[in-house]
């Protein structure tokens, strides 16, 4: 299983990642995830990246690319990945592409969850994640049991220091210029498959393995 994950901030990218991770036992990349590591490591690469993301805009494409190819590199990503978040502009996706064709790799689907803007700006309104595992929780739709702590780890939940509402619509303008091209792109490869993400968590996941049941057994 080799996925990419597309869609505007909000969509459910990371949460149906966690998702297929767990059923499927395959790795996952956010390069988001990635990223937010580097700048709390205060690394070089961390201390670049932080303009652009404090402002919703994009870290470069020479960065990006150079970190998850490396990723892929790693033992656990041998057998599949889902790659949550990359590639999100044409020439990410072209370097993508290359790197797979050279390792005779190829992607099996490219998942493009839809969703409107306003949901994306509720959802991350109320979006607290878990700096340790990960985990996101809503305070609108999906609660942690105890007020601010990670059900499974325990940790202490934080908010996402992008997802004020200025910054949200920001990123969801540089979502439309910059990585809505890319539909086309896997589109013309007959890669993109289109789930209509605006529904609850657990239906958007039976839509989302109904749409991969071709390529993975779904009930295995
Ligand atoms: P990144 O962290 O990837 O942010 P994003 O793409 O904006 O996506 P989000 O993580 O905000 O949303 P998501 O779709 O994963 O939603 P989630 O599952 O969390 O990137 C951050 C920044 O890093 C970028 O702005 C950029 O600067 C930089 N960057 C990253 N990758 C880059 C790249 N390739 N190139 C250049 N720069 C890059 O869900 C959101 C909330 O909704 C959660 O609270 C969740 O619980 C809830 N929720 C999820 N599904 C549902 C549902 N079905 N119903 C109700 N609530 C739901």
């Amino acid at each position: 299983m080799r996925l990419v994950l597309l869609g505007p901030p909000g969509a459910g990218k990371g949460t149906q990642a966690a998702r297929l991770a767990e059923k499927f036992g395959v790795a996952t990349i956010s390069t988001g995830d990635l990223l937010r590591e580097h700048v709390q490591n205060g690394t070089k690469l961390g201390r670049e990246a932080r303009a652009y993301m404090d402002r919703g805009e994009y870290v470069s494409d020479r960065l990006v690319v150079r970190m998850v190819m490396e990723r892929l590199q790693e033992p656990d990503c041998r057998d599949g990945f889902i790659l949550d978040g990359f590639p999100r502009t044409v020439p990410q996706a072209q370097a993508l592409e290359d790197a797979l064709a050279d390792a005779e790799r190829p992607l099996s689907a490219v998942l493009k969850f839809k969703i409107g803007d306003e949901m994306a700006v509720k959802r991350l309104a109320n979006r607290w994640t878990c700096p340790n595992c990960k985990r996101t929780y809503n305070m609108a739709f999906k609660r942690p049991s105890v007020e601010g702590v990670c059900d499974v780890c325990g940790s202490r939940l934080t908010r996402r220091e992008d997802d004020d509402e200025v910054t949200v619509r920001r990123r969801l303008e540089v979502y439309r210029e910059e990585t809505q091209p890319l539909e086309f792109f896997f589109w013309e490869r007959g890669l993109l498959r289109e789930i209509d993400a605006q529904a609850l968590e657990d239906i958007v996941i039976e839509r989302t393995l109904e749409e991969i049941s071709d390529i993975v057994d779904i009930d295995g």
